[in-house]
Formats: structure tokens, sequence, C-alpha cells
């Protein structure tokens, strides 16, 4: 199969990565921080290592600042419904996915506003106006992607977040499509909360997210229970990353998420961009002299875009071409909505949707030549 799907989540998964988990779930096994004994002490010194090693590939200088999650979207609500209270504002882009626009939305059912700021394609200075025009006396948080999951359009987040900064108003990120291409650190950031899926440019399993927290506002727990913490204390402890991790939670995903990490880190997350990008510009200028097909962006400059193309035929849905694209040419891509009716609005693609193709670090030329041919022989 040739897997342009990577944007959902990438596979193959890196052996190192396969590796750690089979060794987590084969030979170390027992529950982190719920145990005196060898194993789970075992247990509990892998996910200390996970913690500080995704904390110094982020910059960040505590590794009790890294709170594992379920995923992207478990990372977002945490912060996003521990953040406000009725009578907040909040403030998000045109962009997000469906992970912030529902959270948001739900709130605003009981007291919570929010105002949607416009992304301006290839013009940072309109954007940054765009958000400045929607700050309100009352603006508590912002949630903004760093780059859309449809589009690859990369927002100028620290610039953002900066001018919320001078508002006093608390920021938040969404790095899902963008973590492991684009080189974050949090040190000197003004990212308050960067929320990250492991599975994705990571290249760890799904069902692993994290909040890395890089300020001292902490906000309110979105569940409580047992933390193998402060055991005897009736409310729930307000420690980090206790206050945020009740339950057990996934063991080998948080160090499959790790060694995910390290797979980025010794391939180059520079280099890896630097071969996404160009077979994503390779992609862009095959399709873009074949007259049937729409492309939604501007070229994708380096720098400018994550490497996320969306494309459709004319006369196309785009799900029924991304199915012929998988039962005639077995190409896995995506189409449809990606979960962000936001983005498409933004570009007009709500009642089409879009054939969305994302590579990773394993795809080859040669599966662009392939998706390439295959658009070109449908009729
Ligand atoms: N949010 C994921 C995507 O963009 C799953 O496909």
């Amino acid at each position: 199969m040739i897997y342009l799907d990577n944007g959902a989540t990438t596979f193959p998964k890196p052996m190192n990565v396969i590796r750690t988990c089979n060794n987590s779930l084969q030979n170390i096994g027992a529950n982190p921080g719920r145990g005196g004994h060898s194993l789970a002490m075992k247990a509990a010194e892998a996910v200390y290592h996970s913690r500080a090693n995704i904390a110094s590939f982020f910059g960040l200088d505590d590794a009790a600042k890294v709170v594992f999650t379920l995923n992207c979207t478990t990372a977002l609500n945490t912060v996003i419904k521990g953040s406000v209270k009725p009578g907040d504002h909040i403030l998000i882009s045109s962009y997000e996915h469906n992970a912030v626009l529902r959270p948001v939305d739900k709130l605003s059912k009981s007291g919570v506003s929010y105002s949607i700021a416009e992304v301006y394609e290839g013009d940072d200075e309109r954007t940054l106006n765009s958000f400045r025009e929607n700050i309100k006396p009352n603006t508590k948080l912002l949630v903004c992607t760093m780059a859309s999951n449809v589009f690859g359009i990369k927002l100028p987040v620290e610039r953002i977040c900066a001018l919320c900064h001078q508002y006093g108003i608390l920021t938040c990120v969404d790095a899902a499509q963008s973590a492991g291409v684009i080189p974050i650190s949090l040190y000197d950031s003004s990212i308050d909360y960067l929320c990250l899926a492991g599975h994705k440019g990571l290249y760890g399993p799904m069902g692993i997210g994290a909040v890395l927290i890089n300020c001292d506002t902490l906000p309110d727990s979105l569940t409580e229970g047992g933390t193998g913490s402060n055991s005897a204390q009736y409310n729930q402890p307000e420690i980090i990353p206790d206050k945020f991790e009740s339950g057990t939670g996934n063991f080998s995903g948080i160090t499959g998420f790790s060694a995910g990490v390290d797979f980025v880190r010794s391939k180059g997350i520079e280099r890896i961009y630097a071969h996404e990008i160009k077979l994503i510009q390779n992609l862009y200028e095959r399709l873009s002299t074949d007259k049937r097909v729409k492309l939604f962006t501007e070229y994708p400059e380096i720098g400018s875009y994550v490497p996320v193309l969306s494309f459709n035929l004319d006369n196309y849905d785009s799900e029924a071409l991304a199915e012929l694209l998988s039962t005639r040419y077995n190409i896995a891509v995506r189409a449809g909505l990606h979960c962000a009716p936001l983005a498409h609005k933004s570009k007009n693609t709500l009642d089409t949707g879009t054939v969305r193709a994302v590579p990773s670090a394993f795809t080859t030329q040669n599966d662009i030549n392939r998706l390439v041919s295959a658009i070109k022989n449908i009729k």
C-alpha cells in the first residue's frame, strides 16, 4: 500500500518504537507509581525517563511539566475546560480542529463566549491584526493551532501568543500536526500550554498525548481520582503531573511516545521537514499541471507550510475520489472534512471536502509518483 494518510496517524512506526512498546508490555508491565515492588519501580523509572526525554525535546526544564493524556483532544479539553469560568471569553483561530471548536462551543452554552479570528494565508501581519481586533477585556484564553491539519498553513503562533501575553491572556497551542516536523522550544516562548499527539509526527502509538505546561497557572483538573500520591487526601492533589493524571495511564504508549521522540531526534527534525516538504512541493507542482485538479493553497513554500496537501478533482466528491484511490490504486489518503469544519469553511470547501495527502519520514518519491499517475489516470 502507498500510505499517504500520515496526517491521521503516521504509519509505519519506527522499529525502535515497536521494540520499546513490546518491551514495556512483555518485560515490565507493572503499574507505575502504584506499588513499591521492583517491577512497579522499573515502570515508574521508565515513565520518568519518558517524561524527561519529552521535556528536554521541547525545551522544558522540568519533567513534571509533561502531563500525559489520552491524546491531543484530551490535552486540549484539559486546558480549555480547566482555564475558564462563566463570563470569560476565549479566542480561537479560523483553522481550529473540532478538538478545540467543540469544547469551546460547549462552554458557550454555559456563559463562556468565544470569537474566531480569521487567518490570512501568506499575510501574517493581517492575521495578527485579526487576533488583535478580537481581544476583549474578558479574554482569558487563546487557543490556536500551529498549523492547519487540512491545508498545512502555518500560523504565526509565537507572535500571536506574545500579543496575547501583552493583554494577560493565557495561551494554548495545538501542535498535533506540527510537533515532529517543526522545531518547537518552550524555552523563552510565549506558549503557556502546548498540546501534543504522540502518534503523528512524533511517531508514537495511538492513545497517548500530552500537555506541556510552561507557566505557573494550572488549569482545574478534568478528572479526579487515584494518582498513587497523597492517597489519604480526599481532594485532588495540586502537584503536577499528578493533578492531571488520575487513573492508570497508557504505560507502553508513554514509553513508545518517548521512543518516537528519539526517532525524530536521531533523524533530525530539519531533515525530516526538508524531505517531506520537498515531496509535497513535487506533488503540488505536478498536480498543478493538470487542469482538472483543484489545489486549495498557494505553493507550499518552505517555512510557511507543514507538509500537508489538500486537493480534489473537478466534479468529484472528495470521499468518492479517496475511495477510488484506495480500491483501484491501493493508495491511502483521507478525504472529507478532517474533523475541521472551520478550516473548510475558511477555504469554501465545506460542501465537497478535500482529499488530503500527508507524507512521513518513510514516504518516498515513488509513493508520490504513484499518486500522481493514479490521479492522471482517473477520468
Ligand atoms: N486529526 C486527525 C486528522 O487530521 C485525525 O486526520
